[in-house]
């Protein structure tokens, strides 16, 4: 009895969320190494089936970097990487959009079996993403940044209920295919697509601080935080495109951007239906 008056009581402080977020999109960035786990993955997927019948839009955006290191390790390829962006030859390119395709149809198929719809986009016909050489470096081969995102086609895909899943693959206007960060796309289609929100899983517990007793985790941040905290060294490495897609995301209408740790069980149910907060919010 106890028991279910409490569960009750956790539906009940939902309502809120639910109503103000009926009809409203939502990307979802998963990837990395929170994507190998199986029982976190399950929770993950379980979440966004969850999210997709109570009336939210969720879009799941997704990488692949552990499986795309375990294919180049099996044919000796080389995997190296320069401010978390992924040095990309023509070979590493073709092992990146298979992997990826993979993945993508794996998703897809698991959101199925817990019962949800899914539809899978931009792996075989890269139709979503229209891309350019990236801009920072000269020096990283088939990396891309997002020049388009043709959001009709994101739009026609999805029936009622049905989450698409989008791989991080762009098509070139040389019609090459380029690799692209995952979290810059998250936020090029939450931009696109109007999300009231954009979260980006993964597997730390967010933005972290190190102190002498430990790392602590920093519950918020604004723009110009982060900008300090890129330069003073505290946020490097994959955490960078993560904190630009998170401001981009804001400065194109995008309301509200979270970091969170996917192996918290059901972490996209609490950051989103519950009052506590979790992971980091940059505002
Ligand atoms: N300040 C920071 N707080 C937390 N993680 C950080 C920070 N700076 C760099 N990182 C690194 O960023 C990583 C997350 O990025 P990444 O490995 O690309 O994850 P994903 O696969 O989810 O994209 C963390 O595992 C950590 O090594
Ligand atoms: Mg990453």
């Amino acid at each position: 009895m106890e028991d279910a008056i409490r569960k009750s009581d956790v539906l009940i402080e939902a309502l809120p969320y639910i109503k103000s977020y009926a009809n409203k999109v939502f990307v979802i960035k998963y990837g990395g190494s929170a994507l190998v786990d199986p029982e976190i993955k399950k929770g993950v997927l379980q979440d966004i089936v969850f999210m997709s019948y109570v009336g939210i839009r969720p879009i799941l955006v997704h990488g692949g970097g552990p499986f795309i290191n375990e294919e180049l390790e099996k044919i000796g390829g080389r995997i190296e990487f320069k401010d978390g962006l992924r040095v990309t030859s023509r070979e590493t390119m073709e092992v990146v959009d298979r992997v990826l395709s993979e993945v993508n149809h794996k998703i897809a198929e698991d959101i199925r079996k817990l019962g949800g719809r899914a539809v899978s986009l931009n792996t075989i016909k890269k139709d979503v993403i229209k891309t350019k050489p990236h801009g920072e470096s000269k020096n990283l081969g088939f990396v891309g940044e997002v020049y388009r995102i043709e959001y009709d086609r994101i739009r026609k895909a999805v029936r009622p209920r049905s989450v698409p899943v989008i791989s991080s693959v762009g098509l070139g206007a040389d019609n090459e295919h380029y690799n692209i960060n995952a979290d810059e796309v998250s936020s090029e289609i939450a931009v696109a697509m109007k999300a009231v929100k954009l979260v980006l899983l993964t597997d730390v517990k967010g933005i972290m601080r190190e102190m002498k007793d430990g790392d602590t985790l920093i519950p918020t941040l604004n723009i110009k935080e982060t900008e300090g905290l890129i330069a003073g060294g505290v946020i490097h490495g994959g955490m960078i495109p993560k904190v630009k897609a998170c401001t981009k995301a804001l400065a194109g209408g995008v309301l509200k951007t979270h970091i969170i740790d996917a192996r918290i069980p059901h972490s996209l149910l609490l950051e989103i239906f519950t009052d506590k907060g979790i992971g980091t919010e940059i505002k």
